[in-house]
């Protein structure tokens, strides 16, 4: 089942952005992160939800999409997410947060796969203006965006070929495909 559950949860990056998230459901995937592993059990990050299209508008502007899809500009009006949760660290409770938003992240997108949702992690963010729109006081890292909805395209893994490209494309169908590498490649040993 948590196999399922992994294979499902792709990163998904075009939605129906009509049908819209509760606040309910945001604050139970926020509650996943909150009973997650953290470094020294020191539990440094906070969250910013969005669920409403003007807050959500304020920050889409301020988002990278697929990288390796140079003709793709991101999700158009329409299939934008419905809801963002923004991962922060606070930085008066520790200075360095390790791979704790990794982790947060993952349980909180396992969360909405569950329950028929999807959404990317989004590491590449243009911090400073994102950070004006939403007044995030300083104190506060921003350190990854969750984009959430109800996914409206079909994500599929292939296998890194010999030629080792990792990139992901998307066909002619509007299919996304995701090369992941062989387990026999990344098991290093196991005499
Ligand atoms: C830390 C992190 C940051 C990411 N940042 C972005 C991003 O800025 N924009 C984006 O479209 N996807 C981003 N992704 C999604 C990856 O591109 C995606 O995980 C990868 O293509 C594999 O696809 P999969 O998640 O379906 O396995 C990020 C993923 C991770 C783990």
């Amino acid at each position: 089942m948590i196999r399922d559950l992994i294979l499902k949860n792709r990163s998904y990056r075009r939605f129906y952005q009509e049908v819209s998230i509760e606040f309910a459901t945001l604050r139970e995937l926020v509650d996943l992160a909150r009973l997650s592993a953290s470094a020294g059990n020191v539990q440094p990050l906070k969250y910013i939800l969005s669920c409403n299209p003007k807050k959500n508008a304020l920050i889409f502007p301020h988002l990278a999409w697929a990288g390796y899809l140079k003709d793709w500009p991101g999700p158009c009006e329409g299939e934008r997410p419905s809801a963002y949760i923004i991962i922060v660290g606070d930085t008066e409770i520790g200075q360095s947060f390790g791979c704790d938003h990794g982790i947060v992240a993952q349980s909180i997108l396992l969360g909405a796969t569950e329950k028929g949702l999807g959404g990317c992690m989004i590491g590449s963010i243009q911090r400073e203006g994102l950070r004006e729109v939403l007044k995030i006081p300083e104190r506060y890292k921003i350190l990854l965006v969750l984009a959430l909805g109800r996914p409206r395209e079909t994500v599929v893994i292939e296998t890194v070929g010999p030629n080792g490209d990792i990139k992901y494309w998307r066909d002619s169908e509007g299919v996304h495909h995701v090369p992941k590498r062989p387990l026999n490649d990344i098991i290093l040993d196991e005499s």
